[in-house]
């Protein structure tokens, strides 16, 4: 059979994708004879302009030899091989079905308009392109023509793109500066570019991996169930299943996974039938085994000779959600994956895709029609593939209540069980907080609140904080007042007192920090020195926000009525009245409580929180 490669283009409808695959047809030499010709002709004789990106209008529906096109899939020729385009930036059952496994693109072509770059629109599709779990991609420079095919503008464009790319996982194959409309890089080397020594569009194309036949991948036989003889005196057992991937034939040796027992395989059986020399990927097998070991429903046959599946508790996945209800944490689910069927936990979301307008959000329930990234928890290990290995047993559905509520793909092994020593293979000993965020998929965060007393920094903190914890972020307020009562109580204030409490606060902030918390640390913290030494031990993911309002608003508020006592002078080095306070010159983040209300400066920090936790 001729060989198929599936391609799924996106990027902004602006951004040329059409005139792109319009041209590339034309170039390639994919048109039926005379096509081109009859399509200008025809838009001369109607006064317009002919544009590239007509072609796809003009062919629709149309199935000549070596090229047919419908809606939003174009299937044509090149000397190598056959290709599937499929256009679908938006649409649902696309997105459904590339992350339910039922259909499938092998890799994608994002199109980036070069005179707009890497913008909120770019983002949508760098997600969309991530939840599909695609991992060959090339990214298209367009309208280079535009730019005056300047390399600069090419190199920022890749830098830029390259950087937000690899914060969702995403590493292209190559950035190709092309010109749609001027044909440079599509199926034709520009002249125009010598600076670029890359392949054009068309050898990327051709240089993508198919995905190999299900009968040359390891054998995968989820087993169905086993059964006994039923004759006088016969004990043998057959075990039954389909098979997902690969071959078997007698005398192979076979490990089954979760439970990593062995044996060989002593006789092929079929029923009513002549029995094959082996079983392949597609057929329904059965067979004996030498030892009579016990296995059951749910373990997966596989040979002892190739590569063994993962086996494991813990799963990153891509799910499409279908359920009337919410996909949220709090709920029990179970998955089925092969003929295995666990109890299953949603542990954490990472990112949701929604599917009619691929914006990306970031709570913590998933929403029907929606894809998201998320971690799995199962109540035992189940054996399995990752997406783009073996297809059918990365596949999983969810079922809640007793209905199919969801789909998707596996596409990391979090913690894999290991099967021999029964010992999970990390250790709990000396994990760095990266290794702690890839285990629980949760990263974290301190926001470090300066302001003057009165400012409205613990409000502001506690309002995030429950709000952040109802969906499902594991929040934290260190309140400076708090840790005055307790951990720092031996502390007053005077400036060497105020810099160890700084320092005490950033230590814990830290810990807290890289246990995957969102921790909010409240403190006047008055000297600029203090709070970048406080930035320091923390060390990344440290956002320093200013909490402003000017000391007579303070004075005025006086929730506390500590201005007054300070003003009277029985208090003393009071910040504001008699010692100092250093405002930030460049803080991350500005909440004017006096310009703001609090539902405002509490919008605005959750936003900045997120988008922190995002990476963007
Ligand atoms: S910091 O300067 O070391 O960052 P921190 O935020 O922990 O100060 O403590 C400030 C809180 O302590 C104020 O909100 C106030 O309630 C109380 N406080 C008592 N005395 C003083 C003082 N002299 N200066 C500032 N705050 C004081």
């Amino acid at each position: 059979m001729d060989e198929l490669l599936n391609i799924v283009t996106v990027g902004h409808v602006d951004h040329g994708k059409s005139t792109v695959i319009g041209r590339l047809l034309a170039d390639a030499g994919a048109l039926p004879k005379g096509k081109l010709e009859s399509i200008r002709e025809n838009c001369r004789r109607n006064s317009k302009p002919f544009e590239y990106a007509f072609l796809l209008d003009a062919l629709k529906n149309e199935q000549a030899q070596g090229i047919t096109i419908d809606t939003a899939r174009c299937f044509f020729k090149t000397d190598k091989r056959s290709y599937i385009i499929i256009d679908a930036p938006g649409h649902i059952e696309f997105l459904k079905n590339m992350v339910t496994g039922a259909s499938r693109a092998e890799a994608a072509l994002l199109v980036i308009d070069a005179s707009h770059g890497v913008e909120e629109n770019t983002r949508r599709h760098g997600y969309f392109l991530s939840v599909l779990g695609i991992r060959q991609v090339s990214v298209l420079i367009n309208k280079m023509d535009l730019a005056n095919y300047d390399e600069r503008v090419y190199r920022d464009i890749c830098s830029d793109c390259r950087t937000f790319l690899e914060k969702i996982n995403i590493s292209p194959d190559s950035f190709i500066p092309v010109s749609g409309m001027e044909g440079d890089n599509i199926a034709i080397r520009s002249e125009r570019m010598p600076w670029y020594k890359g392949p054009t569009v068309l050898e990327q194309m051709d240089s993508f991996a198919t995905i190999a036949e299900p009968e040359q991948l390891p054998l995968r036989m989820p087993v169905q169930g086993v059964y006994k003889f039923t004759g006088g005196g016969d004990s043998r057992r057959i075990v039954a299943g389909s098979i997902d991937s690969g071959t078997v034939r007698a005398g192979d040796k076979i490990v089954f996974y979760p439970s990593g027992k062995k044996t060989t395989v002593k006789s092929l059986e079929v029923f009513n039938a002549e029995v094959p020399d082996h079983f392949a990927a597609g057929q329904a097998a059965g067979f004996t085994m030498n030892e009579q070991i016990f296995v059951r429903r749910g373990e997966i046959a596989c040979l002892e000779s190739e590569k063994a599946p993962h086996v494991g508790v813990r799963l990153r996945a891509n799910i499409f959600w279908l359920g009337r209800q919410n996909f949220s944490a709090d709920r029990k689910y179970y998955l089925k994956c092969g003929t295995a069927k666990v109890e299953m936990h949603l542990e954490h979301i990472e990112r949701i895709v929604n599917a009619s307008n691929l914006s990306c959000q970031l709570r913590q329930y998933v929403e029907k029609n929606e894809a998201a990234e998320c971690v799995l928890r199962l109540d035992r290990p189940i054996a399995f593939d990752l997406a783009g290995d073996i297809d059918q047993t990365s596949r999983f559905v969810i079922v809640d209540n007793y209905e199919i509520a969801g789909g998707g793909i596996i596409t990391e092994a979090m913690n894999e069980y290991d099967y021999d020593t029964r010992n999970i293979r990390w250790s709990g000993a000396g994990l760095s907080a990266e290794d702690r965020s890839r285990i629980t998929g949760k990263k974290g965060l301190v926001v470090w609140m300066t302001g003057l007393s009165g400012s409205g920094k613990t409000t502001i903190a506690e309002e995030t904080e429950r709000r952040l914890l109802e969906e499902g972020y594991p929040a934290f307020v260190l309140d400076g007042d708090k840790l005055r009562h307790g951990l720092c109580s031996d502390l007053g204030f005077s400036d060497a007192d105020r810099a160890e409490n700084i320092r005490r606060a950033a230590e814990t902030a830290k810990l807290f920090r890289d246990s995957g918390a969102v921790v909010i640390v409240t403190l006047i913290s008055p000297f600029r020195s203090a709070r970048e030494s406080a930035r320091k031990i923390v060390s990344g993911d440290f956002m320093e926000t200013y909490v402003k309002a000017n000391l007579e608003t303070c004075i005025n508020r006086d929730p506390k009525k500590l201005y007054k006592k300070a003003l009277s002078g029985e208090i003393r080095s009071f910040t504001g009245i008699d010692s100092p306070y250093e405002a930030p010159e460049s803080p991350d983040l500005l909440l004017d409580t006096e310009r703001w209300n609090e539902e405002e400066c509490v919008e605005t920090l959750i936003g900045a929180i997120k988008s922190r936790l995002l990476g963007r």
